[in-house]
C-alpha cells in the first residue's frame, strides 16, 4: 500500500482523490494539501468512507521550508502535484529533498508567461536518477494521453506517422450562451495567441481564430474548431517525427463574440490601470467576476471529447484512424462531483499514479508519459471508467 500527497485540491484534484480512494489496496494513505485548508477539509469528509486514511495539510509550496517539513513528516512515496504549472519546479525540488517521486498534469510554465518549461523540468532527470526517483511530467489528457494514444499508435498501428491532429470537442451546455474549458483568463490568452502549427518540417504560425473548420467529433456532434498553439505540440514533433502536427479547439460562436467586445472595449489587457486610487487589470478583475468553469459543473449537460487523428503509413498502405475518448458531463457531476473536462484530466492522473506506486514503472528520472506502456495504461484509464475508442477512416480536417 502507497502513501500519497496531494500539492492542491482543485478540480482535477476532487477527481484523481475519489478515483484513488476507490483502490485503497494501492492507495492506502493521502494526504490532501493547498494553500486553503479549508477545501481540503470538505474534501477529506467527503472521503471518510473510504478505506484510504485520508487526512489534509494546508501547505504554501512558495514556502518551500515549510512544505518540506510537512511532507518530510507524512513521508509520501508519491507526489501528485495539481497546483498551477508555475509551480511544478518547486514542488519537485521539495520531493528531490523530501525523497519521494512526482507526478503532474501540466508541463512547467514561468508565471505570466506562454513559453513552455518542459525542457526545464526534464533538466531535473539527474538529480532524480540521481536519488533513485520517478517522475512523469504532463500526465493529464493533452498532456498526457494524448501522447499515450501516439505512442500506441506508433507502436500497434502504423510503420511511419506522417500527421497528428489533436482535436479537443469542448462541448457541452450550461446556463450561458458560452462553455469556458478553462477559466477565463487561459480562454483569452489562447485565443489572443498565434496559432503555431508544425508543417512540413518547419513551425508555422497563423493569426488567433484564423483558420475555422466545422468538424463532426464522434458521439459528441458537429462544431466549429479553430486552430490553436498547445504546449504538447513541441514535444510531439520530437516523439512522432511526423511531417505535420495540429492541435484544434473548438468554441462557441457567442463566446467569440463575447471575447472579442470585451477585447475592443480594453477588458483582456493584464496592464493594470488605477481606479480610485486603487491599481488592478482589467483581466484580474474579469477573472474574479466570470463564473468559474468549477461553478458551472453542475449545470453542465451533453458530452465532450478528445482525441487525435493519425495518418500515416501501414505495411506500404496508407490508412488514417482516430484514437479519442469521450465522457458525459452529468454522469461525472453524479458520480464524482465534477465537470466531465476534469474527469478527463483526473482519471490519467490517478492511473499515472497507481502505475508508479505498483512498481509498473521502474525507470528513474523525469519522463513523459509516453515512458507507460501505452496498452496496459489505457487498459487501466478504462477499468477506472474513463474508456478509448479506435475508429478507422475519421473525417478529417481539410486543409
Ligand atoms: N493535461 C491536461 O489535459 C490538463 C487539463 C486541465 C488542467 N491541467 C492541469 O491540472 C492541474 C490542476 O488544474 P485544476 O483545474 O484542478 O486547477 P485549480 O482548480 O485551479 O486548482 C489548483 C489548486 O492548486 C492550489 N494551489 C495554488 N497555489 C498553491 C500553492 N502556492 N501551494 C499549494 N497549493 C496551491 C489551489 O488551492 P489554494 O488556492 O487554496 O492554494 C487549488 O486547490 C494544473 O496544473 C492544470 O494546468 C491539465
Amino acid at each position: 500500500m502507497g502513501k500519497v500527497l496531494i500539492v492542491g485540491s482543485g478540480k482535477v484534484a476532487n477527481v484523481t482523490a475519489r478515483k484513488c480512494c476507490e483502490q485503497p489496496e494501492i492507495f492506502g494513505e493521502m494526504c490532501l494539501t493547498a494553500r486553503t485548508k479549508n477545501r481540503c477539509d470538505d474534501l477529506k469528509r467527503e472521503l471518510s468512507d473510504s478505506r484510504t486514511k485520508v487526512i489534509s495539510a494546508a501547505v504554501d509550496v512558495t514556502n518551500p521550508d515549510k512544505t518540506l517539513l510537512t511532507v518530510k513528516i507524512f513521508k509520501p512515496d508519491l507526489v501528485i502535484n495539481l497546483a498551477p504549472p508555475h509551480l511544478n519546479l518547486k514542488v519537485m525540488d521539495i520531493c528531490l529533498q523530501a525523497r519521494a517521486n512526482y507526478i503532474d498534469a501540466s508541463y512547467y510554465y514561468p508565471k505570466g508567461s506562454t513559453a513552455c518549461g518542459l525542457k526545464e523540468q526534464l533538466s531535473y532527470s539527474g538529480r532524480f536518477e540521481k536519488a533513485g526517483l520517478t517522475a512523469v511530467v504532463g500526465c493529464g489528457f493533452n498532456p498526457g494521453v494524448i501522447g499515450i494514444f501516439i505512442e500506441y499508435a506508433r507502436q500497434k498501428l502504423f510503420d511511419r506517422i506522417l500527421s497528428v491532429d489533436i482535436i479537443d470537442a469542448n462541448a457541452g451546455k450550461n446556463g450561458y450562451p458560452y462553455r469556458m474549458n478553462s477559466p477565463i483568463g487561459k480562454n483569452i490568452r489562447e485565443l489572443s495567441s498565434p496559432a503555431r502549427y508544425y508543417e512540413a518540417g518547419e513551425w508555422k504560425s497563423a493569426e488567433p481564430l484564423e483558420r475555422e473548420y466545422a468538424y463532426s467529433f464522434p458521439e459528441v456532434g458537429r462544431s466549429e474548431m479553430y486552430l490553436l498553439d498547445h504546449e504538447s505540440l513541441e514535444h510531439l514533433v520530437a516523439v512522432t517525427q511526423a511531417e505535420r502536427l495540429r492541435c484544434f479547439g473548438s468554441f462557441k460562436k457567442p463566446f467569440l463574440t463575447m471575447i472579442r467586445n470585451l477585447q475592443c472595449a480594453g477588458m483582456t489587457s493584464a496592464e493594470p490601470i488605477c481606479i480610485g486610487g486603487v491599481k488592478i487589470s482589467p483581466l484580474a478583475f474579469l477573472e474574479e467576476v466570470f463564473p468559474s468553469p468549477q461553478d458551472l459543473a453542475s449545470e453542465t449537460t451533453g458530452k465532450t471529447g478528445i482525441g487525435c487523428i493519425i495518418s500515416g503509413e501501414k505495411d506500404g498502405k496508407a490508412r488514417n484512424c482516430m484514437l479519442y475518448s469521450v465522457a458525459d458531463h452529468e454522469k461525472t457531476y453524479t458520480d464524482l462531483m465534477s465537470s466531465a473536462n476534469d474527469f478527463m484530466v483526473g482519471v490519467p492522473v490517478t492511473v499515472a499514479a497507481e502505475m508508479i506506486l505498483s512498481g509498473t514503472v521502474s525507470a528513474k528520472g523525469v519522463h513523459t508519459a509516453e515512458i507507460f506502456d501505452p496498452e496496459s495504461f489505457l487498459t487501466r484509464m478504462s477499468d477506472a471508467g474513463l474508456s478509448w475508442k479506435e475508429k478507422a477512416k475519421p473525417s478529417i480536417i481539410a486543409d
